[in-house]
């Protein structure tokens, strides 16, 4: 089989990286690729929402599937414009339909979700600018510190947690009056706060059986001890120790059965990977969001613990035929370590030259944000690459992951030398 690829991070890299190893593969196409995704395939210059390049490339190609990556082409409506192509529609997409993908699109919707499926999730309510005040009086019910949530896609930035209500009452204002996060805010989800451990669970359905992937925790803030600013991910660990066969039933039980259920009673066709982000309180699980893709940098701990062939899974989730396949896990922990470039998630300077990739033992290299210059591979980004190593203890696999990430250099790098800490 030809596979399409989308998407240019870590995540994408680690989706080539396993697909590379199917047999069923033939020729693997990255659009638009990083320099990891061109040791494994061709990389192809295209943005992930044009979808008349993206039809253009599977036609000259011969493409058998496509897996998209990031959730932007998802909610646009990447899925349903293949369907509605007498020449795509046969080819089959890994990633929800658009109506389906509103669970990331929008917050309200997500919320609306949960609690018409009675899946455990924060109390909340949603404003716009035509009930501002109706905002301010819901905040006085709560107690801090107080969570708004941006309706729409705000790049991970979208979500505020804040303090005083003075200070949250000023930020509704912001956001739904004054656009903070653009158009992504002309409706604000507010929720109650939850005090616990986040951890996520990552589910692949073809809308109708699905398969439990491994669990996974990230760590978000830039700085050492989860303080900081929030990055797009500075690492994981899988699978998270917490989460024991009591609290995975808990989980399967009362938020995965009723979710695929849910979507299944609201008539939403889903063929495709589901992010949940759950925290546990008092050792019950509650949803915090819906994802409609892998997270990044879940997917380069996670699918490094997939034992089975993931393209054989793909082509089942394709025909609906998910239920007659098994999934085959690693029992080992893998590790996953970012390597970021100085500055970020702040302003960072991008070509820098990276050396050392070749000195790298026990750990594999992701590529997130690199380039190909000449003989040279360059820092695109600023999440530069992933070290995931694999261990029968999680320290063991977390000191390759370090000592590795030792041996790279590249002018301004930075990683967490915690990652794992909290576990
Ligand atoms: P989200 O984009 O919904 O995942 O929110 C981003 C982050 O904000 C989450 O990973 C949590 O750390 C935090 N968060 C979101 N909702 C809540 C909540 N209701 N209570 C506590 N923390 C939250
Ligand atoms: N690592 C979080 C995400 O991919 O959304």
């Amino acid at each position: 089989m030809n596979i399409l690829i989308l998407g240019s991070g870590g995540r994408e890299h680690t989706f080539a990286w396993k697909l590379a190893q199917s047999p069923l593969l033939n020729k693997l196409y990255i659009a638009p690729g990083n320099a990891g995704t061109a040791t494994l395939g061709e990389n192809i210059n295209i943005k992930v929402d044009s979808f008349t390049a993206v039809k253009s490339l599977c036609k000259d190609k011969e493409i058998n599937m496509v897996v998209v990556g990031p959730e932007d082409p998802l909610v646009k409506g990447i899925h349903d414009f293949f369907l509605a192509d007498a020449d795509l529609k046969n080819i089959p997409v890994i990633g929800p339909q658009k109506a389906a993908a509103e669970l990331e699109g929008s917050k309200d919707f997500a919320k609306d979700f949960l609690f018409r499926h009675n899946i455990p999730t924060a109390a909340y309510k949603t404003f716009t600018s035509e009930n501002l005040e109706q905002g301010y009086t819901f905040l006085e019910t709560l107690k801090a510190p107080y969570v708004l949530k941006a309706d729409g896609l705000a790049a991970g930035k979208g979500v505020l947690i804040l303090n005083s209500i003075k200070e949250a009452k000023g930020e509704l204002k912001e956001m739904l009056t004054e656009a903070k996060f653009g158009s992504a805010s002309a409706k604000v989800v507010i929720e109650e706060f939850l005090d616990g451990i986040e951890l996520s669970v990552f589910l692949l359905t073809d809308g109708n059986s699905y398969k439990i992937l491994p669990t996974a925790k990230d760590y978000k803030r830039i700085g050492e001890g989860d303080t900081g600013l929030n990055t797009g991910g500075m690492g994981a660990i899988s699978p998270v120790p917490f989460a024991d066969g009591v609290f995975m039933q808990k989980i399967e039980e009362r938020i995965v059965k009723p979710t695929i259920e849910g979507l299944k009673k609201d008539n939403l066709p889903y063929k495709g990977f589901i992010f949940i982000g759950l925290i546990k309180v008092d050792d019950e699980p509650i949803v915090i969001e819906y994802n409609v893709r892998m997270g990044d940098p879940e997917t380069e701990a996670v699918l490094p613990r997939i034992k089975s062939d993931l393209l054989e899974l793909f082509q089942a989730v394709g025909k609906g035929k998910l239920a007659e396949k098994t999934l085959e896990l690693d029992p080992r922990f893998a590790t996953t370590v970012m390597m970021v470039s100085g500055g970020y998630p702040q302003v960072y300077e991008k070509g820098k030259n990276i050396t050392g990739i070749e000195n790298v033992q026990d750990s594999i290299v992701f590529h997130a944000g690199t380039k190909i210059e000449g003989s040279e591979i360059h820092t695109n980004g600023g999440r530069v690459l992933a070290l995931t190593s694999l261990g029968e203890k999680m320290n063991e696999a977390l000191a390759n992951s370090f000592a590795n990430a030792d041996k790279i250099k590249f002018e301004g790098k930075y990683y967490r030398t915690d990652i794992g800490f909290d576990l």
